[in-house]
């Protein structure tokens, strides 16, 4: 547990634990949700509103060790997104996600816990890919869970020369079967197909998006969308400002197979469904701007 995680007081419905290899671990618990938030990676790992079953879905095989991404959770990814705008980038999804986050403070108001994090150039110094991206810059992570949970991720620029940066909020829903599973709400938009072997002209969405095998689409929607999870009996809505792209993922049998960090039959549990700004949507930043994109994840009956 580093000390400048640590020094702001913490409401008494949130306790800093120790997690496992020691990675710093916030846990809260009030009368509207609980929730949990590694430092590490400012990593959600866990949001349910009172009386709901988990909603965010975590490997039981996820790495929990320094400096490596966790498997599951809202992984923030930034500066780029994937491979990069131009596929050569390493690692997978920036940076952000593994340096630790310090934590700027922590509030419970009627049940609704905020938790703010703020991240800068000096902290990831020394990660592996930092110096492939070397601009100065402040991110501030807010992040509210109650009967909604809310994030908003905030990129300002310190610097004194523009930067181009890609970002997304990679969240994994948890569902009860991912062959009775459904998103709404991207109909008629049109996304690129990431999967192995897809065409790469970009192809219309004709209604819902169902799963039959490894699914990795950016979508170029920014629409409200919702995971429609037959099997869980509810609807986990996603609403986003500030984001250009909508990805939707699931490994699969194979692929899955192939990652270790994938219990087996885990695959059929989850299903990504991020806000995201990448490709032809990366944000450009001048000195001093500041740019926010944010979500909110809801849970209803109604399906
Ligand atoms: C998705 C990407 O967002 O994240 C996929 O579209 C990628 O291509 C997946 O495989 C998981 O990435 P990682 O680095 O966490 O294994």
């Amino acid at each position: 547990m580093t000390e400048k995680s640590i020094i702001v007081d913490l409401p008494d419905s949130v306790e800093l634990v120790d997690g496992p290899s020691g990675l710093s671990l916030l846990r809260l618990s009030t009368p509207v949700a609980t929730g949990e938030l590694y430092l590490q990676g400012a990593h959600i790992s866990a949001w349910a509103p009172a009386g709901e079953a988990e909603v965010i879905w975590m490997s039981k095989a996820s790495m929990l060790a320094p400096a490596q991404p966790l498997r599951g959770g809202v992984p923030i990814c930034f500066p780029w997104f994937g491979p990069g705008r131009d596929s050569s980038m390493s690692p997978v999804h920036g940076y952000a996600r593994l340096a630790d986050w310090p934590l700027a403070s922590a509030e419970d108001v009627d049940g609704t816990v905020t938790l703010v994090l703020r991240l800068t150039d000096a902290d990831v110094a020394g990660l592996p890919g930092a110096e492939k991206w070397q601009h100065p810059f402040e991110l501030t992570y807010r992040v509210s869970f109650g009967l909604e949970l809310a994030v908003a991720l905030t990129v300002r620029n310190t610097g004194t020369e523009e930067f181009v940066f890609e970002e997304a909020l990679h969240t994994y829903i948890a569902i009860g079967d991912i062959h009775r599973v459904r998103i709404e709400g991207l109909g008629g938009s049109q996304y690129l197909d990431r999967a192995p072997d897809a065409p790469t002209e970009r192809v219309t969405q004709i209604g819902s998006v169902t799963f039959t095998g490894e699914t990795d689409r950016l979508y170029y929607s920014a629409s409200p969308a919702s995971v429609i999870d037959i099997a869980g009996g509810r609807r986990i809505t996603v609403a986003s400002d500030g984001s250009a792209n909508t990805v939707v993922w699931n490994p699969w049998i194979t692929k899955a197979a192939a990652m270790a960090d994938y219990g087996a039959e885990e695959w059929r549990e989850m299903v990504c469904l991020e806000a995201a700004n990448a490709l032809e949507s990366a944000v450009t930043l001048n000195p001093g701007a500041e740019h926010t994109m944010s979500a909110q994840y809801a849970v209803d009956h109604s399906i």
